[in-house]
């Protein structure tokens, strides 16, 4: 993956335990984009669509906080058209906080949120982003759920060749509230 030799050299802050999940609001969204921003190869979206997603989508996405500061963001909603299936559009976690899980526990903290009406896990990653690779994967193993992959955007079709394809991964079916 392209930057990530150089963001593990930044790593990273020591103690987690501080750091707190919750749903954003409206006035997260500068916050969420300047993460975003921070968070290669993440796309940025317009700050309007960051607003979008911390108020119309807040209940399928979770700002990670420590001492007021923002160091991890999921954004997603529910498939209009499957409600049982989760989208997640994008998950950032601040260079100075990854390697320690942090992702993988918002992953968790939003699926609990909707344990009795989520039941598949969609995102969609390029094929060289092996961080986003590796996270997904073990939330699959850990939800013991099978993960099917087929391509969602292809960079010639879809992209006019400016992106690289994005593939997408299907994480389910799953039954959170019946592994506790
Ligand atoms: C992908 C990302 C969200 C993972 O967050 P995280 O909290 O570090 O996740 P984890 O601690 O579970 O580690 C996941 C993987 O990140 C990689 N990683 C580990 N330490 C790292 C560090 N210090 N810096 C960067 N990546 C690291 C490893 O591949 C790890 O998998 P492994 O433990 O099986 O080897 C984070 O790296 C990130 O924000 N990347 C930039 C944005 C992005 O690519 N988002 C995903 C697309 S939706």
């Amino acid at each position: 993956m392209d930057t990530f030799s150089t963001e593990t050299s930044e790593k990273n802050i020591t103690d987690q335990s501080n750091i707190t999940f919750r749903k954003p609001v409206a006035t997260d969204g500068h916050a969420v984009f300047s993460l975003v921003e921070r968070c290669k190869p993440l796309d940025v979206n317009s700050m309007y669509c960051n607003l979008l997603q911390c108020s119309h989508f807040a209940d399928t996405a979770v700002v990670a906080e420590q001492n007021g500061d923002m160091v991890g963001f999921i954004s997603g909603y529910r498939l209009p058209h499957q409600p049982d299936t989760l989208f997640v559009w994008q998950v950032a976690v601040d260079s100075k906080a990854r390697g320690q899980g942090l992702a993988s526990r918002m992953l968790h903290a939003l699926l609990k949120r909707h344990q009795h009406v989520v039941h598949h896990l969609h995102t969609s990653i390029t094929p060289g982003n092996d961080a986003s690779w590796n996270t997904f994967r073990r939330l699959a193993n850990s939800l013991g759920a099978p993960l099917n992959t087929s391509e969602l955007f292809n960079r010639e079709q879809h992209f006019g060749g400016a992106h690289d394809s994005e593939t997408l991964v299907h994480i389910g079916p799953f039954m959170l509230f019946a592994q506790e």
